[in-house]
């Protein structure tokens, strides 16, 4: 089915995609799929965090047997948050008068009840799994489906790096973004990448697959770059080298809203090497996480507030992409307005987009059937100039990837700030 817009064409009334707090219909939508929202690294044994997803709160620790749990985020005792508790086995003691709780949220004691009562008292507590680099959970109503696998990625001999960010924004402005093509042209027109032949974004086709949308795009010489969209908030992409030694890599993204008004990106990009190439290259993306002293989100409020200018900012940045993306995002505001907005020709994947999203969600509310989305080894990006020939190369002088965060420094410290939130305003 051809889902090619017309300019101002709009579709039927759109659902309210941004909105994902329990109970809103994307929400409730949303927490039907297994979504990622932490680094497998950054979850040490013992030590629990407070974590904010879709804006609920939840305890997430990491048992010492090393799995991983993801609870309720206060005591139904009197309430104190329990990412202060105590990790013993894998269940977690609460801080405040120690009642203590299993891992499948089960109270296991209430040291001062003289006759205890813990059988009428449970935390919620929901399926984790780790995978790739991340920690996945499965918030959703009824029996967790299986977990989407990605044979490209955990087959895979080369490296693969994990990566997020926190934007400042709606997180459905960022799946918007994915299949829109004609912003590269403009908001990264600094980008020497950009300018082989990507960024125009004339000759764009937008299709239903058996995943999402096949966006399409043909550059003047015919050819065709082709990015994978998959729902509800996943993206694959053929994207351009951004080292010297790589010839091709391929990118996964997630978006998952933290709340409404911001959202992480989790990312792993798959890269052809291995042996004493792939250390040159770890080593160059381990210098880079150090390079960056001030965020991009704040560059790009002081840019937003117009005290600073793009103009200023070093070119040489290694997160430049990020800073013009958050300009372009943030700055259609923390939540995007779309009942006044004009869509035109090139904005015919973001209008793909939605109408799967309005068939989906309002087939959902209506107790109608959905679709059940599935990819298989068909549904790849592709892009020219960028043969993925060499892949089998890596591939087969390997059994498994190597993996290595490439987050830069100042980017984990204001991520974890805005999934642990403030205490101060819970
Ligand atoms: S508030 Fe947790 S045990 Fe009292
Ligand atoms: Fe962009």
């Amino acid at each position: 089915m051809s889902m090619s817009a017309t300019a101002n064409q709009r579709s039927t009334k759109m659902v309210d995609y941004a909105r994902t707090g329990p109970g809103t219909a994307a929400g409730q939508y949303l927490r039907q799929f297994w979504q990622p929202v932490y680094h497998s690294a950054d979850l040490a044994i013992g030590k629990p965090v407070p974590l904010r997803i879709m804006s609920e709160d939840f305890t997430l620790y990491r048992g010492e047997s090393g799995r991983v749990c993801l609870v309720d985020a206060r005591c139904p005792h009197r309430g104190t948050q329990l990412s202060s508790g105590w990790v013993e086995g894998d269940a977690l003691r609460c801080f405040y008068h120690g009642w203590k709780f299993a891992a499948d949220g089960a109270c296991v004691e209430q040291p001062a009840e003289d006759s205890s009562y813990c059988d009428r008292v449970t935390l919620a507590s929901h399926p984790t799994q780790e995978y790739l680099g991340l920690i996945f959970v499965f918030l959703g109503s009824g029996a967790a489906p299986e977990l989407p696998r990605f044979p490209e990625f955990d087959g895979f001999g080369g490296l693969i790096e994990i990566d997020s960010y926190l934007r400042e924004c709606n997180y459905f402005q960022n799946v918007e973004n994915a299949l829109d093509m004609s912003h590269v042209g403009f908001v990264h027109r600094d980008n020497e990448a950009s300018y082989n032949g990507i960024g125009r974004g004339a000759q764009l086709r937008a299709e239903e697959s058996d995943w999402g949308v096949v966006y399409t795009f043909a550059r003047a010489d015919g050819q065709l770059r082709v990015q994978q969209f998959g729902m509800p908030n996943i993206f694959y992409m053929t994207a351009l080298p951004t080292d010297p030694e790589i010839g091709w890599q391929e990118s996964l993204f997630w978006w998952v809203p933290i709340d409404d008004v911001q959202h992480m990106q989790f990312g792993l990009h798959r890269i052809p090497v291995s042996g004493e190439t792939a250390e040159r290259v770890k080593a160059r993306r381990q210098e880079r996480r150090m390079l960056i002293d001030t965020a991009h989100q704040h560059v790009a409020r002081e840019i937003l507030r117009g005290r600073v200018s793009l103009r200023d900012v070093d070119k040489n940045r290694v997160d430049l992409v990020r800073l013009q993306d958050d300009i372009a995002q943030v700055g259609q505001g923390r939540i995007a307005d779309r009942d006044h907005e004009r869509p035109g020709r090139a904005d015919t994947g973001v209008i793909a987009i939605r109408r799967l999203w309005d068939r989906e969600v309002t087939a959902r509310e209506n107790g109608g059937t959905l679709k059940r989305w599935t990819r298989d080894a068909k549904i790849v990006p592709r892009a020219w100039g960028l043969a993925t020939a060499s892949l089998g190369d890596a591939a087969a002088t390997a059994t498994s990837p190597s993996f290595v965060d490439v987050r830069p420094t100042v980017e984990i410290d204001i991520q974890l700030n805005a999934m642990h939130g403030d205490p101060l305003t819970r």
